[in-house]
């Protein structure tokens, strides 16, 4: 096949949700199409119930075993699919948040009775921020939920989307009679079987013919028939340019479940998402057809056995393609890196890979080379922009438990933060570290994997801190600048990144910091 057909037949996306919508049972039933897994309950939950550290380490323990789980690819209809993994669970909503620097599209899976929740929000903010073309499905259409014309309201209003329904339920939960398609214009008749032939759609591309009254009788075809002039009314038709701007949502609804209004959404998908998108450098965008590789890590696994103490680090292909035993140039140490044994993932398994292409995602054996934001290339000196960090809402100092293992604890600090675990702040005062997280669950996560992974021990400390803002004066000689030093100096430290931190002790003071130095910004992120 040639270089550009590879290309256009790729789709990589993300599925994201509050926990509990139906993310896995969703990718599940996706797998199925592609027939990539055979039965259900196939896919691992990647859920974690509250506060359970337990939990954490065993799903962590699985995941390393069958990293696969990481990045799901399957091929339906001749498109190639690579669904990347997004964990719903708040404390681990920075690893979802750099996941969707690597995606060209997602799926947002929303709650019939619970309707938008708290996580939906904030991870359609950061899609909607980046203009990522998003298609949502409403699922559990079995159960008794809210009207829908109220949700796609809420969906609206809470989310700040403007949506196109492209399917419509007929009826709902003990009433649930299926789903007329607008896309495909046919009906979707539910018989509550997850197994039945996916073929038993009727065409219907007259809605006043009386087939669709004797389908799903007089009552349920005259609302239906209402609803859909409603529709058409309301909400403008779908325009595929208009979605792949990130302008326009369409929205499906289902039962992920019953495997009901999956096929149609899985077939919109393939014909109106995007395959893999240009990509801002530095220096230059940097579209996918273009021959030489280039790519970035947006993940890095560590793999849990102790035994081989090796990390996968993913990449993200942008463009060109990405070649087995060939030398690419680490921009960051400026060192050029051959890799042996590229992983490909697939359902169930990996694999070596002799040739991946642009939106394909292979994972390098690392040692400690990489770090979240790398780039690779072919030689050419640039970097890829777009993995920011955010400013943690936990902080404590870390300290040293045992000093006969000191070189072990800092190379476990170095190695799990590089990872995106959290972050680290090294206080100019006196040197003492600092661990940010965005959940306090990440603590001990760190203190398990220091101890089993490195063999060191460490104690946690409390400390107040209100927020980490990243400093940038205009003009770093100013007095300003050095009267807020010597000021601040207790509550300043430096990043990984060696870049400057405010680490504000109340919100009052950061609001009195950044009256009193109107020419110093304060970041939230990272990136500025
Ligand atoms: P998540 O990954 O987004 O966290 O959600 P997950 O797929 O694990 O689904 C959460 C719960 O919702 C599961 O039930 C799942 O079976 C159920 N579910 C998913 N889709 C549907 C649907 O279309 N209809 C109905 N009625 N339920 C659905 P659980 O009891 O938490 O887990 P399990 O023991 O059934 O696996």
């Amino acid at each position: 096949m040639k270089f550009s057909e590879e290309i256009k037949r790729r789709r990589t996306f993300g599925i994201i949700s509050h926990p509990d919508a139906g993310k896995t049972t969703l990718t599940e039933k996706l797998l199925l199409f592609g027939g990539a897994i055979q039965e259900a309950g196939a896919v691992k939950s990647n859920k974690i119930k509250k506060g359970a550290t337990s939990d954490f380490m065993e799903i962590e323990r699985q995941r390393g075993i069958s990293v696969a789980t990481s990045v799901l690819a399957f091929e339906y209809e001749g498109t190639k699919i690579n669904i990347l993994d997004t964990p719903g669970h708040k404390d681990f909503a920075e690893d979802t948040f750099r996941t969707l620097t690597a995606v060209d599209s997602v799926i947002v899976v929303i709650d019939v009775a619970k309707g938008v929740e708290e996580q939906t929000e904030k991870l359609v903010e950061v899609c909607r921020m980046r203009n990522i073309p998003m298609i949502v499905f409403i699922n559990k259409l079995d159960r008794e939920g809210k009207d829908a014309f109220e949700l796609l309201d809420e969906i609206e209003q809470k989310l700040n989307l403007t949506v196109t329904p492209l399917s419509f339920p007929i009826g709902m939960g003990y009433d649930f009679k299926g789903i007329y398609n607008i896309w495909e214009q046919n009906v979707n008749l539910f018989t509550g079987d997850p197994r039945r032939d996916i073929e038993e759609t009727v065409e219907i591309s007259d809605l006043e013919s009386n087939e669709l009254d004797k389908l799903i009788g007089e009552k349920a075809a005259g609302t239906l028939r209402d609803e859909l002039e409603l529709v058409h009314g309301v909400y403008p038709d779908f325009d595929k340019e208009a979605y792949l701007a990130g302008n326009l949502q369409p929205v499906f609804f289902g039962s992920a479940l019953n495997n009901f209004g999956v096929r149609e959404l899985l077939d919109c998908f393939i014909t109106i998402a995007p395959p893999p998108r240009p990509k801002d450098s530095d220096i230059r965008k940097v579209e996918p057809s273009e021959d030489n590789f280039t790519g970035f890590v947006f993940k890095i696994h560590a793999n849990m056995d102790p035994k081989h103490r090796d990390r996968l680090a993913f990449i993200k292909i942008v463009s060109g393609k990405f070649e087995r035993n060939t030398p690419y140039l680490h921009v960051r140490h400026n060192k050029k890196l051959k890799f042996s044994s590229p992983n490909a993932f697939f359902a169930e398994r990996k694999e070596i890979v002799d040739v991946s292409y642009p939106g394909d995602i292979v994972g390098l054996h690392d040692t400690g080379n990489f770090k979240i934001g790398d780039t690779l290339t072919e030689g050419e000196e640039l970097r890829y922009k777009g993995i920011p960090s955010f400013s943690p809402e936990h902080f404590r100092y870390i300290n040293n438990a045992d000093p006969m293992k000191s070189k072990q604890l800092e190379k476990g600090i170095d190695q799990l933060m590089d990872e995106g675990v959290a972050q680290l702040f090294t206080l100019e005062l006196n040197g003492r570290k600092v661990i940010g997280t965005v959940g306090a669950l990440q603590f001990e996560v760190i203190q398990y994997r220091l101890e089993h992974e490195y063999g060191a021990k460490c104690t946690y400390e409390n400390l107040n801190v209100h927020k980490a803002c990243w400093v940038e004066p205009n003009d770093p000689k100013s007095e300003e600048f050095k009267d807020f030093k010597r000021v601040k100096q207790k509550f300043l430290a430096i990043d990984k990144q060696g870049q400057l931190v405010f680490l504000a002790d109340s919100a009052f003071s950061l609001q009195m910091a950044q009256q009193k130095y109107p020419n110093i910004k304060f970041h939230f992120t990272s990136e500025f």
